[in-house]
């Protein structure tokens, strides 16, 4: 399919990315039906992209109209097969579970029309494997995004084993378009991205564990000494305990290498229920800030 051609897009999953890619697409012109397994969750996602717009209304990326227009691009229903029947393109964001995602991919084909590509948002499990789920791994692929995905510029862009260049173009394309930076990398666990960064924050985990140095020191010394904006433990407790444990265990699993072997700290806090900041995780009661009572900055 030529990116001229797209016209419909069918977010499944209405979470943190899921919210996140629709808001972007719709955005960018495309209709979007974004597809959620309760109403609740739904009202919760419309919130979270109107006060999103508004933020960008305040900075001048878009104007009051503009906004108006691209909230009514979105349909926001629980209804599967309404959203995805006449979808051009379908980008999953259901959460990180191989047997889950092959389980909606299988549904999804037998609902789409031939013509349509499926693109997956998971930011560790291997797109072949995923794909064959399907009979359309010429026309699947990976289009990992990152949160918060109206303000992140890079798109990772991930062919399966049978990925055709016909689809690799398209998202390539379609990235740009949606002014992302689309970069691409070879299918793996964890591609490049996921694993580069779970094994930086395993190795800091462990520094912490063998007494090198406190988590507030590491932070300190990484965005101090590093330029980076947040510190591993600070990140770790960004974006999930339970989500770095599993994806650890996930790519440890594949490759063997003890580098991505979870540290047991880790495993001890997720089992525990800590599953990092509850401003991020709702439910959660807290993480290593919290479980080693150490005051935030923010
Ligand atoms: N959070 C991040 O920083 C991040 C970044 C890049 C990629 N990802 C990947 O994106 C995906 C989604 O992550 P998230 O953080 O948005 O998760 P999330 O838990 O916030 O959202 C997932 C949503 O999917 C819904 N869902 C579950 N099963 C469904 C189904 N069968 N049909 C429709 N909706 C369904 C859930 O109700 C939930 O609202 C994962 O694969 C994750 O690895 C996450």
């Amino acid at each position: 399919m030529k990116l001229e051609e797209l016209k419909k897009i069918a977010v499944i999953g209405a979470g943190i990315m899921g919210t996140g890619i629709a808001e972007v697409c719709a955005r960018g012109g495309y209709d979007v039906a974004l597809v959620d397994i309760s109403e609740e969750i739904l009202q919760r996602a419309k919130e979270r992209i109107r006060k999103s717009m508004e933020r960008a209304v305040e900075r001048g990326k878009m104007s009051k109209e503009e906004m108006e227009k691209a909230l009514g691009r979105i349909k926001f229903t629980t209804n599967l097969e309404e959203a995805a029947r006449d979808a051009d393109l379908v980008i999953e964001a259901i959460p990180e579970n191989m047997e889950l995602k092959k389980q909606l991919f299988k549904r999804l084909d037998e609902i789409c029309p031939e013509r349509t590509i499926f693109a997956t948002n998971t930011s560790s499990l291997m797109i072949t494997d995923l794909a064959s789920a399907t009979k359309r791994p010429d026309r699947f692929i990976g289009m990992h995004w990152f949160n918060p995905a109206p303000v992140m510029k890079l798109i990772e862009v991930i062919r399966g084993a049978l990925t055709s260049d016909d689809t690799f173009n398209f998202i390539v394309e379609l990235s740009k378009k949606l002014g992302k930076v689309p970069v691409e990398a070879q299918d793996g666990p964890g591609f490049f991205t996921t694993r580069f960064i779970v094994a930086v924050l395993a190795e800091a985990i462990r520094l912490f564990e063998q007494g090198i140095a406190g988590i507030k020191e590491i932070d300190t010394m990484v965005k101090l000494g590093f330029n980076w904006p947040m510190g591993p433990f600070e990140l770790a407790d960004f974006v999930g305990l339970d989500t770095i444990y599993h994806v650890l265990e996930y790519v440890y699993n594949e490759t063997g290498n003890p580098a991505y072997k979870p540290p047991l700290i880790l495993r001890k806090l997720v089992l525990a229920g800590y599953l990092g900041d509850p401003r991020q995780k709702p439910g959660s009661r807290g993480g290593f800030y919290e479980y080693f009572k150490i005051p935030r900055e923010r």
